[in-house]
């Protein structure tokens, strides 16, 4: 099945352009996401094609009127649509939001500008999404970011492998990697890597892959359910903290 998207914003370009490229561009080639970019002012107002006015009540800057973005929306949404409009104050994506995006026909995303859209708008969006607790000039950035994680979960686009559930884990708890050379300005390989054993290698990458995120970010294993190994790899990994703690007193 091909997933629809249309994008629609003031700079297509930055849309377009990175989209055209690596993994997004070749699920293009191949038509299991088809990809739409349109520019706002295709539904602007009068001879300028005008988009945005100065805010009621006063204030800095530019605000998105509510004809363009309600045109754009009344013409690309069909029964199968799910609207989505970016903005930094709405629910934070991430690759749960990823994957129910990934399994729907058609998504129309409208990027905003300046220094935001007329409120009125908000309810023709089925979703409001942010990519992150920051402030950009506009969505375009924010819709590569949202389109390139979603093509990359439509079946076909990478090998499942790299998809299922085991390696979700593995995107965002990354177990660390290694290439050639085997030594690097000193430092070496980890030798199960190379001693061939399937099953340590495994076992050494499930570990590994916990022991970051652990240290660094507990919430990326708080949010997710834990298999029985991992469980024991957590507790074994704990006690070895508890063990260095407690050489550290001593
Ligand atoms: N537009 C401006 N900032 C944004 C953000 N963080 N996420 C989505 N859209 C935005």
């Amino acid at each position: 099945m091909t997933l629809e998207i249309d994008v629609v914003c003031l700079f297509p370009a930055m849309v377009e352009t990175p989209l055209s490229e690596s993994i997004p561009g070749r699920a293009r080639e191949r038509g299991l996401v088809e990809l739409r970019v349109h520019d706002l002012r295709r539904w602007g107002l009068g001879r300028h094609r005008s988009v945005d006015a100065t805010p009621y009540g006063g204030g800095a800057g530019m605000v998105l009127r509510p004809e363009p973005i309600a045109g754009a929306i009344d013409e690309l949404r069909r029964a199968d649509s799910t609207v989505v409009l970016l903005d930094p104050g709405g629910r934070v994506f991430s690759q749960a939001v990823a994957a129910e995006l990934a399994a729907r026909s058609h998504l129309v995303i409208v990027c905003p500008r300046y220094e935001g859209v007329d409120d009125r708008v908000r309810d023709l969006a089925d979703l409001e999404l942010s990519i992150g607790d920051y402030v950009l000039s506009g969505g375009e950035p924010a819709a590569v970011v949202v389109v390139d994680a979603v093509t990359r979960l439509v079946p076909g686009v990478i090998e499942a492998a790299s998809t299922d559930e085991e390696s979700f884990a593995r995107g965002l708890l990354e177990y660390p990697q290694y290439t050639r050379p085997p030594e690097f300005r000193g430092r070496t390989v980890p030798p199960v890597l190379v001693s061939g054993h399937h099953e340590e290698v495994r076992r050494w990458r499930l570990e590994a892959s916990l022991r970051r995120p652990l240290a660094r970010r507990p919430d990326l294993l708080a949010g997710r359910a834990v298999s029985d190994e991992e469980r024991r790899s957590l507790d074994r990994i704990r006690a070895e903290g508890d063990e260095a703690a407690e050489e550290d007193g001593a």
